[in-house]
């Protein structure tokens, strides 16, 4: 009763901020992402008739501090009487720093745990699974270009566009090492009871969506740019409104964003987008990379870049 499976974090274009539901964990608006390639997280799941609790490891060292949602993860995908699991969980990039390891981390854990305990679910009850547990993990189970939908009590994910058909880049400047300051889950709710602009934010959430899907589908990266900006500046405006305010970037994330408009503004095809977290990400056209990445590198407080394409959906591995 054992099982792998590795999933990649995705980073939201058209994001989501704030939960219409937080007991089933729904977000309060549908949000447009893609799934990275270069960066996963492993995780294994073996279930013991015998053992008495579950125990988590995260790259090697014992987690108590995230092993309740885990455990909670796992009674729902196997159910509450199921037998105590040993998770062990690796990634291969910083992890809690605003990378979106949750959602790497969930979507795993969620294939890893239907397989260990013999089901074998739809990519779509898996994606509501991770959802339930992370917000943004519903969507790593899907590759490349993928949307989250919310319906009447559920979600619904589905890829608008492989990894191939549209194989764009993500240059990551790393600005800041470590945990963030306040977690997505209790920022959100901040946001949603103080942020007077949080009303507004929900409520025009469609009309980004709507043109980043038309942008994607018609492969235009000058509207899906201006879009993905927009909607990471609001969700951001939203945040710093808060009461307390909620500011993630640091001075090098400035500098990183003033480093993509001087980009922009030599004409490479290059934007900007960035999480509850100081790093920033820069998506471009694949012939933009080198430039994109040397730039960010340069800019001052830039820790370290990290360059990948796009990938596929979570899957299971042979465990190791
Ligand atoms: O999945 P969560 O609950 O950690 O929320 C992630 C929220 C953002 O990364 C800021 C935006 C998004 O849509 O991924």
């Amino acid at each position: 009763m054992q099982a792998t499976a590795i999933a990649q974090p995705n980073i939201a274009l058209v994001k989501y901020w704030g939960k219409r539901d937080l007991k089933k964990n729904l977000p309060a608006v549908g949000s447009i992402s893609v799934t990275l390639s270069d960066l996963e997280t492993e995780m294994s799941v073996s279930l013991h008739a015998q053992q008495r609790h579950d125990s988590l490891s995260i790259n090697g060292d014992n987690s108590d501090a995230m092993l309740p949602r885990v455990s909670k993860a796992l009674d729902a995908i196997i159910g509450k009487k199921r037998p105590r699991a040993t998770v062990a969980s690796r990634s291969n990039f910083p992890i809690a720093a605003g990378l979106a390891s949750s959602a790497s981390a969930f979507a795993a854990l969620a294939v890893a745990a239907a397989n260990a305990s013999g089901q074998s679910l739809s990519v779509e009850a898996l994606s509501r699974h991770a959802g339930h547990a992370s917000g943004s993990a519903a969507r790593s189970l899907f590759g490349g270009f993928v949307e989250l939908k919310n319906s009447a009590d559920s979600i619904n994910v589905s890829q608008l566009c492989a990894a191939e058909e549209w194989p764009l880049r993500v240059v990551v400047a790393i600005t800041e090492l470590g945990p963030k300051a306040v977690g997505s889950s209790e920022a959100m709710e901040i946001s949603r009871k103080t942020s007077p602009f949080y009303d507004d934010w929900v409520a025009r959430q469609e009309d980004d969506l709507d043109v980043a899907r038309c942008a994607i589908e018609s492969r235009d990266f000058d509207s899906l740019a201006a879009v993905s900006e927009h909607s990471c500046l609001k969700m951001h405006s939203v945040m710093w409104a808060s009461r307390p305010p909620l500011v993630y970037w640091n001075a090098s994330t400035m500098r990183c964003m003033q480093t993509v408009r001087a980009l922009q503004d030599k004409g490479i095809k290059v934007f900007f987008t960035i999480d509850a977290g100081p790093q920033l990400k820069a998506v471009c056209e694949s012939d933009h990379v080198d430039i994109v990445q040397e730039a960010l590198h340069a800019t001052d407080g830039v820790i370290d870049v990290i360059c990948t394409s796009l990938g596929g959906g979570a899957r299971q591995v042979a465990s190791s």
